[in-house]
């Protein structure tokens, strides 16, 4: 299993509010990174947020040794080739740290960047756009004319570092779904329920099995994470967020996805309904999950709730489904990324990076100490 933990702002305790969102700066980012790289998880997801994924990812090669650095890029944004040239730099001077993720954001966002494709006509772009990438990824030189794109010798002056750059992707809708079959690695999906998950994964995996790609799909989930020592602990941290979300800010919220053409965010908003009931456990839609997160922010909008062992069983159901990666994030990032590192990541079947460092105890048997840190 790999477990990536999150570094996109916003951040803080509550950061949907003015009063509870952190400052965020390159010194922060680096913050994070080291403790992400230092505590051992496989590495983070860098979303279109706060900063620009690329130039944040760059910057923060030198504060991490270990971690993949999974890059949101939007396909209508760029030129293939320009991408192309953009992962193998990137590949290069991280020593094959990279991972790319496919998005495709919605009609809204994409107009922002003045990009009016409607939303099927962004997966066949994109469709295209892969195509032109992977081969570029394996060193062809590339002609390619189809309906959006049309690049003549293309081609990379140096390869990446890795062989094969792993491209991971999100998107619910079944053109999205026909996208990931054909050309990705990774598939994701935001933390819908063990069953939700295990449905799309036999759907992606059977429109997959028509490319001869069955076996070569893995896929992930997006949650949030509320772990405490006790159950009871938990969910009285979910029930401080709750009582933070106020009206204005769920309605600010819910006023920003109504009526979006993205089918991943209209699932995420269909497991809370848009209101906010007066117990927070009204909102528990599977056990241990919670989607009260998603009232005040838009994409990922659920949380595991529980103690660790619960957080570790749930995780596991996940991974009864199919599911082989996780992307983990809470609030505030930095801290919270400590708290999932000791209290979860023990216990599942990561493949950790030894920290540099020795672990010590406070103990009155000094000789135990030294053999133990030998
Ligand atoms: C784990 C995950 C991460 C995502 N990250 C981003 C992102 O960084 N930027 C973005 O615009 N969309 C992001 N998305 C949204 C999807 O790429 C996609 O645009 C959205 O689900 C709409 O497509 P759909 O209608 O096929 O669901 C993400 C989705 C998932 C599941």
């Amino acid at each position: 299993m790999e477990v990536l933990w999150y570094l996109t702002g916003p951040d803080g305790r509550y950061p949907w509010r003015k009063d509870g969102a952190r400052p965020l700066n390159y010194a922060y980012f680096q913050q994070i990174a080291r403790a992400v790289d230092h505590l051992g998880f496989t590495g983070a997801l860098l979303a279109t947020g706060s900063h620009d994924a690329w130039i944040q990812g760059a910057a923060l090669i030198p504060y991490t040794e270990h971690f993949q650095h999974l890059i949101a890029a939007h396909p209508p944004l760029l030129s293939p080739v320009l991408l192309a040239k953009m992962i193998t730099t990137f590949d290069q001077f991280s020593n094959g740290r990279l991972r790319v993720n496919i998005v495709n954001g919605d009609a809204r966002l994409m107009a922002q960047f003045g990009t009016h494709l409607s939303h099927d006509d962004r997966y066949a772009y994109t469709d295209e756009f892969l195509t032109v990438l992977r081969g570029l990824l394996r060193g062809e030189t590339v002609t390619f004319k189809g309906r959006f794109i049309h690049v003549v010798d293309a081609g990379l002056p140096l390869p990446p570092t890795q062989a094969h750059v792993p491209l991971w992707f999100g998107g619910s809708s079944p053109a999205a779904h026909e996208v990931a079959a054909k050309h990705i690695d990774t598939y994701l999906s935001w933390g819908e329920t063990p069953e939700q998950a295990q449905a799309k994964i036999r759907e992606v995996r059977a429109l997959a099995a028509r490319h001869g790609r069955a076996d070569a799909i893995r896929f992930g989930i997006r949650l949030y994470v509320i772990v405490r020592e006790t159950e009871k602990a938990a969910w009285a941290a979910a029930q401080d967020l709750y009582d933070h979300m106020d009206e204005a800010a769920v309605a600010g919220a819910q006023a920003y996805v109504a009526g979006i053409d993205s089918v991943g965010q209209q699932r995420m908003s269909a497991l809370h309904g848009g209101r906010k009931p007066k117990d927070l456990r009204e909102l528990e839609i599977a056990p241990n999950l919670w989607s009260g997160i998603g009232l005040v922010r838009h994409g990922p909008g659920t949380a595991l709730v529980g103690s660790p062992q619960q957080v570790v069983q749930r995780l596991q159901d996940y991974r009864d489904a199919g599911i082989e990666v996780l992307i983990a994030s809470g609030m505030p990032l930095l801290e919270e990324a400590y708290r999932f590192a000791e209290l979860v990541l023990p216990h599942l079947p990561v493949q950790r990076n030894a920290p540099d460092g020795v672990t010590s105890a406070f103990t009155k048997d000094r000789d135990a100490a030294w053999r133990a840190s030998a």
